[in-house]
C-alpha cells in the first residue's frame, strides 16, 4: 500500500464494505480529484443549489444586514467559497472572520484570497474539523458572533447526526448568537434526480472517482467498469442518495481483504436531505436555534434561514 494511506480512510472502507448495508462516509469524496470535481458540478446547468442560493444571498443581502447589524465575529463552518463568503462579508462590515476547516491548504488559499478581495478584514482561520471540539480564537473575545453555513451541507448529514451538529454549533457560539444556514427544498424527483445525476456525468465521475481513490491508495483491485453511478431519490428519508451499483458479480481485493457483490448491489456513497419548510425549521429547533426569518428564490427551490441561539432557560 502506498506510505500515505489513511488509516481512518482504509478503516472506513473495509468496515464499510463489509456491512450488510455497504456504505461508505462521504467525505471520502473529497481528495484533491473528487475537490476539483465537486467545483465543476456547481457550474453544471442541473445542478442548481449553488447558483440559486448565491442569487438568493445577492437579492436578500440588505434584509439580512438589516438583522444581523455590524460588528460580528462571522464563523463560517468550511472553508468560504469566493462566490458566497464575500457577499455576506461586504454587506455586514464584520469586526473579524473565521473561516474553519480541515483542509489546511484549502483554508490558507482562501483566506489569501479573501485578504486580496476585502483588504483591511480581521481573517483569523481555524484548521479543524468543524464537527468536533475546538476552541474560538482569543481575537473573537466579546463580540457577538454570526455562525454562517451555506450550501446545504447540512443535508449531507442524517437527521440525527445534524441535530448533533446544530446543537455543537449553538455550543461553540454561544448565547446571543445568530446562525445564516442555506437548505436545499423539496422539489420535483425529475429537477432532483437530473441535479445528482447531470448530462455531462460529471456526478458520476465524482461518485465513481472513489472507486480510483480506493483502488490508488488501499492497493484495491476493483474492475474501473464493476460499479456504475445511481442518484436516488427516498421519498420516505426526503433526500437524495448516491450509489455505486454493481454492474456484474464481481470479486476483489482491498487492502488484501477479499470482497464480493452480486450484480444490482450497491455501496451506498452519500445522502442529500431536502427540507419543506416546517421540517427545516423543526430540524434547527431541534439543534437549539430558533428560526427568525427565511428567504427563498421565487421558485422556492432553495431557502436561506437566520435562527438565534435559544438561551439556557426553563421553557413551559
Ligand atoms: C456539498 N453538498 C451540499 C453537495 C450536495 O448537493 O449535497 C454534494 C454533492 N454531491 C453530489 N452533487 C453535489
Amino acid at each position: 500500500m502506498p506510505a500515505t494511506v489513511d488509516p481512518a480512510f482504509a478503516a472506513d472502507v473495509l468496515a464499510g464494505l463489509a456491512a450488510s448495508v455497504p456504505a461508505i462516509p462521504a467525505r471520502w469524496l473529497y481528495d484533491q480529484r473528487g475537490s476539483e470535481l465537486f467545483d465543476q458540478i456547481t457550474r453544471l446547468e442541473s445542478y442548481y443549489p449553488t447558483r440559486t442560493e448565491t442569487a438568493l444571498l445577492e437579492r436578500v443581502m440588505p434584509d439580512i444586514a438589516a438583522r444581523v447589524g455590524p460588528g460580528r465575529a462571522v464563523v463560517e463552518f468550511g472553508a468560504g467559497s469566493l462566490t458566497k463568503t464575500p457577499l455576506l462579508l461586504e454587506a455586514i462590515a464584520p469586526a473579524l472572520y473565521v473561516p474553519i476547516d480541515i483542509a489546511g491548504d484549502f483554508l490558507r488559499d482562501a483566506a489569501k484570497a479573501l485578504s486580496e478581495r476585502i483588504p483591511g478584514l480581521a481573517i483569523h482561520p481555524v484548521e479543524a474539523n468543524f464537527a468536533e471540539a475546538m476552541a474560538l480564537p482569543g481575537e473573537v473575545g466579546d463580540h457577538p458572533r454570526l455562525g454562517f453555513f451555506p450550501g446545504s451541507t447540512i443535508g449531507n448529514f442524517v437527521p440525527r447526526t445534524a441535530t448533533d451538529l446544530l446543537r455543537h454549533f449553538r455550543d461553540i457560539l454561544g448565547e446571543r448568537a445568530l446562525l445564516l444556514i442555506g437548505m436545499d427544498r423539496v422539489k420535483s424527483v425529475e429537477r432532483l434526480v437530473a441535479a445528482y445525476d447531470d448530462p455531462e456525468r460529471v456526478t458520476a465521475q465524482f461518485n465513481l472517482n472513489l472507486v480510483e481513490r480506493i483502488n490508488r491508495e488501499l492497493d484495491g483491485t476493483i474492475p474501473a467498469d464493476g460499479f456504475a453511478h445511481e442518484a436516488r431519490w427516498n421519498d420516505m428519508l426526503g433526500r437524495i442518495e448516491m450509489h455505486l451499483v454493481a454492474t456484474r458479480d464481481l470479486d476483489f481485493t482491498v487492502a488484501g481483504t477479499q470482497f464480493a457483490f452480486t450484480q444490482g448491489n450497491s455501496i451506498h456513497t452519500e445522502n442529500s436531505h431536502k427540507y419543506e419548510p416546517r421540517g427545516g425549521r423543526l430540524l434547527l429547533l431541534a439543534g437549539g436555534w430558533t428560526p427568525i426569518a427565511e428567504w427563498t428564490d421565487a421558485a422556492g427551490d432553495f431557502a436561506l434561514i437566520l435562527a438565534e441561539a435559544q438561551p439556557n432557560r426553563f421553557a413551559p
